[in-house]
């Protein structure tokens, strides 16, 4: 029987996977049989996690880039081309937040930083890895969004408005690339135990207000974003495209 979850044969790029969401994604493209090339800006902390997936028994390869450096995102692409031959996988995970407060007190260095890195960063990879997944016959792109792109974040209006633009980036590329059988789609985590989210759930009156509203009674872990990545991944998900996974516990829904 063909399992339809299966990533045999098949190579991904994930941004942001020296820890967290990024890093409990590729360990399961990994354990699902494909070849992935991890990347984030600290060469170091890729390595050691590069060790633990080819100690597993996996096949990976750390190379660094910034997801605000267009140069070197093409490279990142390049140079899995190099290495595995092709590109069938990708997903953009890497994100900043510089600034908590309002949006009309940001300066423009702030706004020009986490569009570079959450915005212009995945434009940037998804140009250069379609090129490939085209001339592989298709694809598939998982973006990692945010509950906050649906709704914005207090005092994270930038960050918000990233992560709503990384949504629209979703539907407009699946649209663009139906045709070229590369499906694009989303996951909108909601709060995750995770360095990039600790000012909000280390606080333990802001905790006790999210826990309430949550219908699942906890926050988030990054091995809950393992599974919907590898169907997204995976044939599993060939008629799945343009689509927003919201994984937030039920908080986006609310409390009764
Ligand atoms: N945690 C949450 O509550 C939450 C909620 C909604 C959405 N998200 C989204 O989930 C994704 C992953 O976040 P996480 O929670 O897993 O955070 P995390 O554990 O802090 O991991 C962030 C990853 O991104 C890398 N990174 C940071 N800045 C980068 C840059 N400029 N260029 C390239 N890589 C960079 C980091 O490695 P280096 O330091 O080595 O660069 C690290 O690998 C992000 O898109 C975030 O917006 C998180």
């Amino acid at each position: 029987m063909t399992d339809l979850f299966d990533l045999s044969e098949r190579v991904a790029i994930v941004t942001g996977a020296s820890r967290g969401i990024g890093k409990a994604i590729a360990q399961q493209f990994v354990q699902a049989g494909a070849k992935v090339v991890i990347s984030s800006r600290k060469q170091d902390a890729l390595d050691i996690v590069a060790d633990g997936l080819r100690a597993s028994g996996g096949e990976a390869i750390a190379i660094a880039a910034h997801n605000g450096d267009k140069v070197a995102l093409q490279a990142l692409v390049e140079e899995t081309l190099r290495h595995y031959g092709k590109l069938d996988i990708l997903v953009n995970n890497a994100a900043t937040n510089p600034h908590f407060g309002t949006i009309l007190e940001a300066d423009d260095s702030y706004w020009r930083k986490t569009l570079d890195v959450n915005l212009m960063g995945n434009v940037w990879l998804s140009q250069a890895a379609v090129k490939a997944m085209r001339a592989g016959g298709g694809g598939k792109i998982i973006n990692v969004a945010s509950i906050v792109g649906l709704n914005p974040g207090r005092y994270q209006g930038v960050y918000s408005i990233t992560k709503s633009a990384i949504i629209s980036l979703t539907k407009t590329l699946a649209v663009e690339l139906g045709a070229d059988n590369i499906q694009v789609n989303a996951i909108a985590p909601g709060l995750v135990q995770t360095k990039f989210a600790r000012a909000l759930w280390a606080d333990e009156d802001l905790l006790g207000e999210i826990l309430a509203q949550t219908p699942a009674g906890r926050i988030g872990q990054p091995i809950d974003f393992a599974g919907i990545a590898q169907f997204l991944a995976s044939p599993a998900s060939d008629f799945t495209t343009g689509a927003v996974f919201v994984l937030d516990g039920g908080l986006s829904v609310g409390s009764i």
